[in-house]
């Protein structure tokens, strides 16, 4: 009997269905005696021991569908060791439902907080197969996660629809994306949906640049301009306080995020009228996009090929068109940023797009 445990943590994002049905058809083309047991909301569901008893049919229909059929939670990695108000040790509790339950392997899909828990998992001796879960894209070791390519979709329908708008009001429209502390969907989507000007975390900007990228596309009779911003962009004065002053600014902050900050700013400093627009949550939801309906059953059958050859401790990652695994200790705890200097920014730079940093 092969017992496989599966389980979806952190945020959601589209495709985590298609993907986990990808795991399970991979498997059970081969083998029949097969047990799945899904754990509910994430390591919570390992924790607790509160599983539900699936077969293959349970994942049938599933393709396209948004969200996870097991749930999901957050559960941060530094509270992982920390024992709860019972004294529950939590790391102890999920070796011993996977013990208990005789399991042969866990299959985890999430992003950086969940390969942090995965790969400390694996360190107890656990047999841990994860997948590439998120719409920010920024796993290391892997060039795409899931969830991503249809984040860009929605964001970019999201700055198509401005357009019109913006254009008839000659006004300064900001659309804030998603994407945590890096700037992938927000570049992408930004691109696609032709932005004027695109901040990323990772290029930090100046308020007086996109005031006077404003000021000329006006004078050159473009009286609007169109701003994607990602949630994590910082400006120049503020890249240069140290991480702890940074996040005490933050947490200040009389805006409820940056969209409003900028909003303030260029009102101020060039008269036009600024409207802002937050996807938000939109970017995570829905039907996953054909490219990610695609990636995930790949990445889902390449998790279901390794488990048959009970080859565990590794993120199944795409990388070059090719589906690869990549040691789960060298995924965990790093992030995957834009780099500045790609040529992807480059050619967009030579496009026209701003990206606030430089005239
Ligand atoms: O990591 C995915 C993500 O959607 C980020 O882009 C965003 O910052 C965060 O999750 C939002 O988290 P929550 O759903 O917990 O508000």
């Amino acid at each position: 009997m092969l017992r496989i445990g599966m389980l979806t943590s952190g945020g959601d994002c589209q495709a985590l269905n298609a993907a986990m049905r990808g795991v399970v058809k991979g498997i059970c083309s081969k083998r029949k005696d097969v047990e799945i047991y899904g754990f509910k909301d994430g390591y919570k569901g390992l924790i607790y021991a509160n599983f539900e008893m699936l077969t293959s049919k349970d994942f049938s229909g599933i393709l396209t569908r948004g969200g996870t059929i097991l749930g999901t939670s957050r559960q941060p990695f530094k509270l992982m060791r920390v024992p709860d108000e019972n004294g529950l040790d939590k790391v102890a509790a999920m070796k011993h439902t996977y013990h208990k339950l005789s399991l042969d392997c866990l299959v985890i899909l999430g992003g950086n907080g969940t390969h942090k828990t995965a790969n400390m998992l694996r360190e107890e001796g656990l047999n841990i197969i994860t997948l590439p879960k998120t719409i920010d894209n920024d796993l290391w070791g892997t060039d795409m996660t899931f969830g991503f390519q249809s984040a860009v979709d929605i964001a970019t329908d999201t700055i198509d629809r401005i357009h019109t708008t913006a254009t008839s009001h000659s006004r300064v429209f900001i659309i804030e994306v998603m994407g945590h502390k890096v700037g992938h969907v927000t570049l992408h989507a930004g691109i696609a949906g032709g932005a004027d000007i695109i901040l990323l975390p990772e290029i930090p900007y100046d308020i007086n640049v996109i005031a006077d990228v404003i000021h000329k596309r006006t004078e050159a009779g473009k009286p609007f301009t169109i701003l994607a911003v990602a949630e994590g962009a910082i400006s120049k004065e503020d890249a240069k306080l140290k991480k702890k002053e940074y996040k005490e600014k933050l947490e200040k902050r009389k805006y409820p995020s940056i969209a409003y900050e900028l909003a303030e700013q260029i009102q101020k400093k060039t008269d036009k009228e600024v409207r802002i627009t937050v996807p938000g949550h939109t970017q995570r939801g829905g039907s996953p996009c054909p490219y990610d309906r695609v990636f995930s059953t790949r990445v889902g059958a390449a998790a279901a090929q390794l488990i048959l050859d009970e080859d565990y401790g590794y993120m199944i990652a795409m990388r070059n068109g090719e589906t690869v695994k990549v040691p789960l200790q060298d995924v965990a705890g790093k992030l995957k940023y834009v780099d500045p200097k790609c040529s992807l920014i480059k050619e967009a730079k030579l496009t026209g797009i701003s990206f606030g940093d430089e005239l």
